[in-house]
């Protein structure tokens, strides 16, 4: 049990003691009470219940809860977290920390999935499917392979790639020497006093923000028997009518018939940025994005089994070919490009990248 909860758990039966007579107020807190609380998952396994699910099934049940928010490959949707994607980038400027690249511990993603999503919806899911949503999150980083089974057991077997990431700080000046002993538990303040309230400290949502929150949280709901219906289509998709931009960048002086070496280099380490949606090579598989092998040259739209937006399929339909030039277009601002695109990537700002990725891609062929 954390202190947290221990204290908790105090604070309960002081106000079921002490509180009871003088204000009439509480009861002792009952075990199954404290029980309910108490459902830590610590990095050694402790707390975890028996169980067990798998990347398929966490697949299936990612897109019906956590879909919506994250990404139906953990992508992330808009500014909601991306769970997935980031590996390497923990010493730049920007780092993108998610399960994959940052958390060092297993068993913080299982509590986190288990104590409070889906987002509004917390603890509704059984410790099974949690099991399963955990494992598929593990598969969204390419921690585990599509067939394992993620279980008590096996738990600990997972290798994080950022388990040696973290240090304890416990130079004096920080605050762990301070939290790191035994908590007071009785008489440790002699009066309480009240200073400020949640009101005043302007802590409550507006009521636009949290209106939209909740049809997001409706729309999850598994006992919502409306979610079906309001699965929202992807506003950008009903943009109508897409225009090449093929003169947006000068036609390169015809490519190399073999790239340089140092720039392919460059260009792979360039597609983590892609990585999280899109897969290039012998087994790569459509994601949130097409395969790109084969990309340089080919006509766009023609990835078989990759859905589209309707604004790829008019803009393919009207022509766009990714030549060098529309390649550095559309990876410079996709949404210029393609009109209603639901590629999000924010896009590349120096040229030397987008010669880096475009060598990088032109390595790889159907
Ligand atoms: C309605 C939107 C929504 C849904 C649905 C949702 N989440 Fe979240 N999720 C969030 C938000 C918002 C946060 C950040 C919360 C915070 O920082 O306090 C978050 C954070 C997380 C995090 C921690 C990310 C990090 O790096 O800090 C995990 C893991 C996560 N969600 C998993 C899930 C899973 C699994 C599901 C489905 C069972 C799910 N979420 C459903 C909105 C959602
Ligand atoms: C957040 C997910 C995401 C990221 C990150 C992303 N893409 Fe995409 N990409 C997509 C999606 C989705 C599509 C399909 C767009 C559509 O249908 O409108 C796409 C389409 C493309 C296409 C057109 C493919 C075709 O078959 O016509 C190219 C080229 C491309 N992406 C390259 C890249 C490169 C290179 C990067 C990294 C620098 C990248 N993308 C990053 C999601 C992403």
């Amino acid at each position: 049990m954390s202190k947290f909860l221990k204290l908790t758990a105090a604070l309960l039966c002081l106000a079921g003691t002490a509180g009871a007579d003088t204000l009439g107020l509480g009861r002792p807190a009952l075990p199954e009470e404290i029980a309910a609380w108490d459902l830590d998952v610590l990095p050694d396994g402790t707390g975890l219940p028996e169980g067990s699910g798998s990347v398929e099934d966490g697949e299936a049940l990612f897109a019906d809860y956590c879909a919506i928010c994250h990404g139906d490959f953990a992508e992330g949707v808009d500014n909601w977290p991306k769970l997935a994607g980031g590996d390497g980038t923990l010493a730049d400027k920007d780092p993108l920390k998610t399960v994959g690249s940052y958390w060092p511990y297993l068993s913080t993603t299982w509590d986190y999935v288990h104590r409070s999503m889906p987002f509004g919806n917390a603890q509704t899911l059984s410790d099974d499917e949690v099991y399963a949503i955990v494992a598929y999150i593990l598969y969204s980083n390419y921690i585990v392979e599509e067939d394992f089974v993620l279980s008590r057991d096996n738990f600990l077997e997972v290798e994080m790639p950022n388990a040696d990431g973290f240090i304890i700080d416990d130079r004096a000046e920080t605050e762990y020497p301070r939290f790191a002993g035994e908590p007071c538990m009785t008489g440790c303040k002699d009066a309480v006093e009240i200073t400020m309230r949640a009101a005043v400290l302007d802590v409550t949502p507006e009521e636009t923000k949290a209106k939209k929150v909740q049809q997001l949280v409706d729309a999850t709901n598994p006992r919502n028997p409306a979610k079906a219906a309001a699965d929202p289509a992807p506003a950008a998709e009903a943009e109508p009518k897409a225009e090449p931009a093929a003169e947006a960048a000068p036609a390169a002086a015809e490519a190399p018939a073999a790239p340089d070496p140092a720039l392919v280099a460059e260009g792979e380490k360039l597609f983590r940025k892609c990585k999280a949606c899109h897969q290039v090579g012998d087994k790569a598989k459509n994601r949130s994005g097409p395969i790109l092998n084969g990309v340089v040259d080919r006509a766009a739209a023609t990835v078989d089994g990759f859905k589209y937006s309707k604004g790829m399929v008019s803009a393919a339909e009207d022509g766009l070919t990714w030549d060098d030039a529309t390649l550095r277009a559309f990876l410079t601002k996709p949404k210029d490009v393609v009109k209603g695109t639901k590629m999000s990537f924010a896009g590349f700002k120096k040229d030397a990248e987008l010669d880096a990725i475009i060598a990088y891609l032109s390595t790889f062929h159907d």
